[in-house]
C-alpha cells in the first residue's frame, strides 16, 4: 500500500465531520489533522491529493474581512481538485433575511462543504444544526479553530513537540484566547491567558478546558499580570485589542495597555520563547515593530501553516 492509500485509511473514519469548535474533536483525531498537515507540507506535489476532491465544491461563505482564512481555505479547496463557490453574505439572500436554517440545507443540496465566518458563534451552530454537509468555522465571536491549529503546528515544527509547551496569550480574551484554550486543554499544553478581568476568555470554555487538560497533562490558567504570565513561556500570542464586531471604545483601548508585547515582555520569557499573532496586527498597539519583526516572530509561518492544517481537514473530512 502506498503512502497515500495508508494516509487516506488513518484518517477515513473522520470523513463527514465539521469542524465547530474542536472540543467535539479527539486528541487523537485533532493529531491526524496535525500529522496530516506536516505531510501534506512536507509532499505538495503528490499527484493523488490534487484529484483527492475531484468533482466536489466547497462553498465559502464570510459576514466579516477576511484576507488569510479566505484565500487559504480557496486555494486549500482547488489544490485538492474540488472547486470553491465564493459567496459574499450580503451579496446572497442572507443579506435581505433569508434564514439560516433555509440557506444552510439548500447549499447542502449543491455542495459537498460550507465554510463560513460569521459575527456570532450562535449562527454557525445553526448553520451546523440544518446542514447535511460537514460546516467548517472560518471563525466566529467565540472561537478560531484553524488558526489555533495551525499555530500549534508552527510550535510543533518550531519546538519539536506540542505537549507540555507553556503557551501564553497576553491580550483581549477574545476569540483567539477561547481557541487556545480549546486546542491547548486537548493536546496537553500549558494555556495562560492573561486579561484584563473586564475582558477575559469565555468562562464557560476555561471551566471546560481546565477539566479537558486534566485528562491530558495540560493545563488553563487565566491571570491578569501579563509579567507573572510571560515567566517561562515558550511562545507567547497576542492579538488586536478590538476584534471585528466589537465596539471600539477608548476605555478598552487604555485597559489593554498594558498587555502590549514589547521587547520587555519577550525578555522575561525563555530566551528561545516564539513570538505569535494570528494578524492582522497593530504595530504600536498590542505588539510593537520591534517584536513583530524580530528574529523571535513567526507570524508568517503561521499565516502559512492555515494552508496546510485546512488543506488536511478538507482532505479528511470530505474524502469519499
Ligand atoms: N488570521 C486570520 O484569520 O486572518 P484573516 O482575518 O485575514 O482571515
Ligand atoms: N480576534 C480577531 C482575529 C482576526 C483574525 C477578530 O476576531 O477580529
Amino acid at each position: 500500500m502506498g503512502l497515500v492509500e495508508r494516509l487516506m485509511e488513518s484518517t477515513a473514519g473522520l470523513t463527514g465531520r465539521s469542524v465547530l469548535t474542536l472540543q467535539e474533536w479527539t486528541p487523537n483525531e485533532i493529531k491526524s489533522i496535525l500529522m496530516t498537515a506536516a505531510w501534506l507540507k512536507a509532499n505538495p506535489k503528490v499527484a493523488q491529493i490534487r484529484y483527492a476532491l475531484a468533482g466536489k465544491s466547497v462553498a465559502l461563505l464570510f459576514e466579516l474581512p477576511s484576507t488569510r482564512t479566505r484565500v487559504s481555505f480557496q486555494v486549500a479547496v482547488e489544490q485538492l481538485g474540488a472547486s470553491p463557490v465564493i459567496m459574499g453574505w450580503t451579496e446572497s439572500q442572507l443579506g435581505r433575511g433569508e434564514p439560516i436554517k433555509d440557506t444552510a440545507r439548500v447549499l447542502s443540496r449543491y455542495v459537498d462543504g460550507i465554510v463560513i465566518r460569521c459575527r456570532h458563534h450562535e449562527t454557525l451552530a445553526e448553520f451546523n444544526r440544518w446542514a447535511s454537509v460537514p460546516v467548517f468555522n472560518a471563525l466566529t465571536d467565540r472561537i478560531h479553530p484553524f488558526q489555533a491549529l495551525a499555530d500549534v503546528l508552527t510550535l510543533w515544527e518550531r519546538k519539536g513537540r506540542i505537549a507540555g509547551l507553556k503557551l501564553v496569550y497576553v491580550g483581549d480574551g477574545n476569540n483567539m484566547a477561547n481557541s487556545y484554550v480549546v486546542l491547548g486543554a486537548k493536546l496537553g499544553m500549558h494555556v495562560v491567558i492573561a486579561s484584563p478581568k473586564e475582558y477575559p476568555p469565555d468562562p464557560g470554555l476555561v471551566e471546560w478546558g481546565v477539566k479537558e487538560a486534566l485528562l491530558t497533562g495540560g493545563s488553563v490558567t487565566v491571570l491578569e499580570d501579563p509579567t507573572e504570565a510571560v515567566a517561562g513561556a515558550d511562545a507567547i500570542s497576542t492579538d488586536v485589542f478590538v476584534s471585528m464586531g466589537q465596539e471600539d471604545i477608548e476605555a478598552k483601548r487604555a485597559l489593554l495597555a498594558r498587555y502590549q508585547v514589547n521587547g520587555a515582555l519577550m525578555a522575561r520569557a525563555k530566551p528561545d520563547c516564539l513570538f505569535m499573532h494570528c494578524l492582522p496586527a497593530h504595530r504600536g498597539e498590542e505588539v510593537t515593530e520591534e517584536v513583530i519583526e524580530g528574529p523571535q516572530s513567526v507570524v508568517f509561518d503561521q499565516a502559512e501553516n492555515r494552508l496546510w492544517v485546512q488543506k488536511s481537514a478538507l482532505l479528511q473530512t470530505l474524502s469519499d
